[in-house]
């Protein structure tokens, strides 16, 4: 039997969002229903409701997401109802030619519930990045169910669902930062302190941060920033290759996606160096820079999908550091909020003011 319960859905470009009564399907052949329990304010949330990825309204938010697996579809092996997942938005097909060559993070075919959500009134839903997670019950391929431990309380481990492994992973696995390294992130959002948190345990022995707002500055140090600029006030590139000196950083992670700041990490960035490109820009966004330097600058330009994660891999193992204290993913937690809050937290990240809210969906 289908289900109905509320869910949080952008009707149209840049209208507040609204809490709705959703229909969520039976579970089909390969999808599991989850009964959320926290979901993540991300900043790709607010991207879907100002229209910046595409124009398929109505969207149903929320993608950062754990809970607990409610009903499973005929065939489904690898999650169970009861099971404690995090919610992933690149589930690999094993099939396609990167998965074939070995290198599942690219997966070229990464797959979603097959059925649709609906209103009430039977108009289509599409899920943020094919997951819809400010609602209490949401339908998702079996394969973007992640089993964890459950002694990670769901406000915790669900933002692995996305903007920390994004951020972690961008630094990890895109940059391979690796001991010993410089590292500068830009933009120190709740993806960037992940890229922070990321290269400090991967022994990265400086690490900058670089942001416009002090407040993000403050709380980047507590992720392991060694140094912090105010792009603001001081030219970030000469800053970071003053404390680098005046070589510039071996791995730059842009973690806004606007072409100012992704130019800021080309040029501060050490010869042969690698950028990586993790914050995602706008279809209208435009860069103009000499090809020359691209040449002669060397190095890699490198852009991070999800942290270019496994999820099966990745979450479970960063739940683990986590219970064992060398994570600090509750620092990552501003408030918790109802689910009829998103647009006031919507509000508070554009002003700087959180670095996640989390919507407590199941209480
Ligand atoms: N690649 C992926 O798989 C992936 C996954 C999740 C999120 N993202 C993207 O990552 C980006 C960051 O997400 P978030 O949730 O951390 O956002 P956020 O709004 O919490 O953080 C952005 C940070 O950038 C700072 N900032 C803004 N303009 C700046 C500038 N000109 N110079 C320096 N700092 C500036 C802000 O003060 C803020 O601290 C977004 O574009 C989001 O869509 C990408
Ligand atoms: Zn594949
Ligand atoms: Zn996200």
């Amino acid at each position: 039997m289908s289900v109905k319960v509320q869910g949080v859905v952008a009707r149209s470009k840049g209208a507040p969002v609204t809490l709705e009564t959703i229909v969520v399907p039976d579970p089909g052949p390969g999808e599991a229903r989850v009964k959320v329990a926290a979901c993540g304010v991300c900043h790709t949330d607010l991207h879907y409701r100002e229209g910046a990825i595409n124009d398929e309204f109505p969207f149903l938010l929320g993608h950062e997401a754990a809970g607990i697996v409610e009903s499973v579809g005929p065939d489904v092996t690898e999650v169970a109802p009861g099971d404690y997942v995090i919610l992933n938005w690149r589930a690999v097909c094993g099939e396609c030619r990167a998965c074939r060559r070995g290198r599942p993070w690219y997966c070229f075919k990464t797959h979603n519930a097959t059925q649709k959500m609906t209103l009430e009134d039977g108009t289509e839903l599409t899920p943020a990045l094919g997951i819809g997670a400010f609602a209490q019950m949401t339908l998702v391929a079996a394969g973007q169910c992640t089993k964890v431990d459950d002694a990670a309380p769901p406000e915790v481990a669900g933002l692995l669902g996305c903007g920390v492994m994004a951020g972690i992973g961008a630094a990890i696995n895109t940059g391979a930062v690796t001991r010993g390294d410089s590292v500068a992130v830009i933009g120190c959002g709740g993806v960037g302190d992940a890229a922070i948190a990321g290269a400090r345990l991967a022994g990265a022995r400086k690490i900058i941060a670089v942001d416009i707002d002090d407040r993000k500055l403050e709380l980047a140090k507590g992720f392991g920033a060694t140094d912090t600029v105010n792009s603001r006030q001081t030219d970030p590139v000469k800053a970071i290759q003053d404390l680098t000196e005046g070589n510039g950083a071996d791995v730059v992670i842009e973690a806004i996606g606007r072409p100012e700041t992704y130019e800021q990490a080309f040029y501060a960035r050490d010869l042969a160096g690698t950028v990586v490109l993790v914050g995602v820009p706008s279809p209208d966004m435009r860069i103009d820079m000499p090809l020359l330097d691209f040449f002669g600058r060397g190095g890699a330009l490198k852009s991070s999908w999800y942290g270019d994660c496994l999820p099966d891999r990745d979450f479970p193992m960063l739940v683990d550091l986590y219970l064992q204290g060398r994570l600090p993913l509750q620092d990552f937690v501003s408030e918790k909020i109802g689910i009829g809050d998103v647009e006031a937290a919507f509000e508070k990240m554009h002003k700087g003011d959180v670095l996640r809210s989390v919507v407590m969906v199941g209480s």
